[in-house]
């Protein structure tokens, strides 16, 4: 076959971005995916922790990305991106791309089949037919791509900013910032690969991956909230994703000033790749690892209380005798109405890269957060927790903030529509 062939033929399907990095194709591929139906009955129908209303939380069309306010999934990637487009036309020819991505991974069908000969246009990984809504997606915007190279400053979001380093953090440039971020979740780890090469696939010559951690939820040991690699159960208080009130109040960017219009139904994302030094809490008394969380190891209970799900009573205890303190959780959130601004919506995943170069286990969280001021309320929350006695016990290495612009207001919209 002719090399003017192969093109003509992989801009139908879709893969000339793959074979030649031209970025004129993306916008046929974004015109040839076949992602529509976001709405439906069921999401993952069969798989555990399913509901009607974590289909409904997965929907693109909306004020929102509203993937943010869902479950974690049992696994997961976050992956940050440069974006290598050379103009403004370009890299919204590659958001356009990234939204159909991800709407046909959303949807699911049978890929397109154009003959032997052909490159394919799906990766196979799944089987022959894509499930439907087995996928879930975040996609953020960080600092970086507001610089000079898209005449993007001027719409910047306003509480947007390259992460900073705080006192015992270990940045490895390596693992830090980004252009993008896109977060894929599934309840397996081969749907959150078959949808990260598509959408590589699709997107290569306009962006290219800079740092990757792949994330798990482990399953309730014995029941209630999933618990991370120190052992204790994490989750368990947050902000109430269902109160809109509350939502509006510490999730979403609201309309007027100093956020531009654009900005309106989005959400800011702080990344923080945080390893746990396993071995040495492996070695710490079970009375001690309580006193520095604040809660019971097996139950999840506050201190003070006997069930996971009971609030701290920090003001009847106010020397910290029952629970310390300097205790993560009373660091994080006092719980008093100055604080309550402070509230961060919280999702967190565990994960494991082996051994690093010293024959010590690397394990750790993947902290993931979502606010409506970053100043206001991680960086608030983080500051409280500089030396409190865990951070002898945790090393973050890596992340970023990125701003995820809101949902998709029709089938041709895409992400970031109203900035480019
Ligand atoms: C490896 C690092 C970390 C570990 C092992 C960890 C562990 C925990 C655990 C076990 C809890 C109690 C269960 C729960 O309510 O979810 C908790 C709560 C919490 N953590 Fe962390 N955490 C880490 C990092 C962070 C960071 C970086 C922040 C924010 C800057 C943070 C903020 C919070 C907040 C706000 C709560 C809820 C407190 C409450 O409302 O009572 N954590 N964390």
């Amino acid at each position: 076959m002719s090399r003017r062939r192969l093109l003509q033929l992989g801009a139908l399907t879709g893969t000339v971005a793959a074979t030649s990095g031209a970025l004129g194709s993306l916008s046929r591929a974004a015109a040839a995916s076949t992602g529509s139906g976001t709405d439906g009955p069921s999401f993952l129908d069969g798989a555990s922790k399913v509901t009607a209303e974590r289909a409904q939380l997965q929907s693109f069309e909306g004020p929102h990305q509203l993937a943010v306010l869902s479950e974690p999934t049992r696994a997961t990637t976050v992956v940050a991106f440069d974006v290598i487009a050379g103009s403004r036309a370009e890299l919204r020819d590659l958001l356009r791309t990234i939204t159909s991505r991800m709407r046909y991974l959303y949807a699911g069908g049978t890929p397109q089949f154009d003959g032997p000969a052909a490159p394919t246009d799906d990766n196979g990984i799944l089987g022959p037919v894509l499930p439907a809504r087995n996928a879930s997606f975040i996609l953020g915007m960080g600092a970086s791509l507001f610089d000079d190279r898209f005449g993007l400053k001027p719409a910047q979001p306003a509480r947007l900013y390259t992460m900073q380093s705080f006192p015992n953090d270990n940045l490895d440039p390596a693992q830090t910032q980004g252009d993008l971020s896109v977060q894929i979740g599934a309840e397996d780890a081969d749907t959150v690969l078959h949808a990260l090469r598509d959408i590589t696939k699709h997107t290569r010559g306009a962006m290219q991956p800079r740092w990757r951690v792949d994330g798990f939820k482990s399953p309730p040991r014995p029941s209630g909230t999933p618990r991370n690699l120190l052992g204790f159960k994490d989750g368990i208080a947050n902000p109430d994703t269902s109160d809109a009130a509350q939502m509006r109040q510490l999730v979403w960017v609201q309309p007027g000033s100093p956020e531009p219009a654009w900005t309106t139904g989005g959400t800011y994302q702080v990344v923080r790749i945080i390893r746990m030094l396993v071995e040495f809490w492996d070695r710490v008394s079970l009375y001690e690892q309580e006193n520095m969380i604040g809660r019971r190891r097996a139950t999840g209970a506050p201190l003070d209380a006997n069930s996971e799900f009971a609030a701290p009573d920090y003001a009847t205890d106010p020397a910290g005798n029952i629970i310390p303190l300097t205790a993560h959780i009373r660091l994080a959130n006092p719980r008093t109405p100055a604080t309550a601004d402070s509230r961060i919506l919280r999702r967190g995943y565990n994960f494991d890269l082996g051994v690093d170069v010293n024959g010590n286990l690397n394990q750790g969280l993947i902290f993931t957060c979502y606010q409506q001021d970053i100043q206001r309320q991680f960086v608030t929350v983080q500051t409280r927790l500089i030396g409190e006695p865990l951070v002898d016990y945790i090393s973050p290495v890596g992340g970023g903030y990125f701003f995820c612009p809101p949902g998709l207001e029709g089938r041709s919209d895409y992400f970031g529509s109203g900035l480019v």
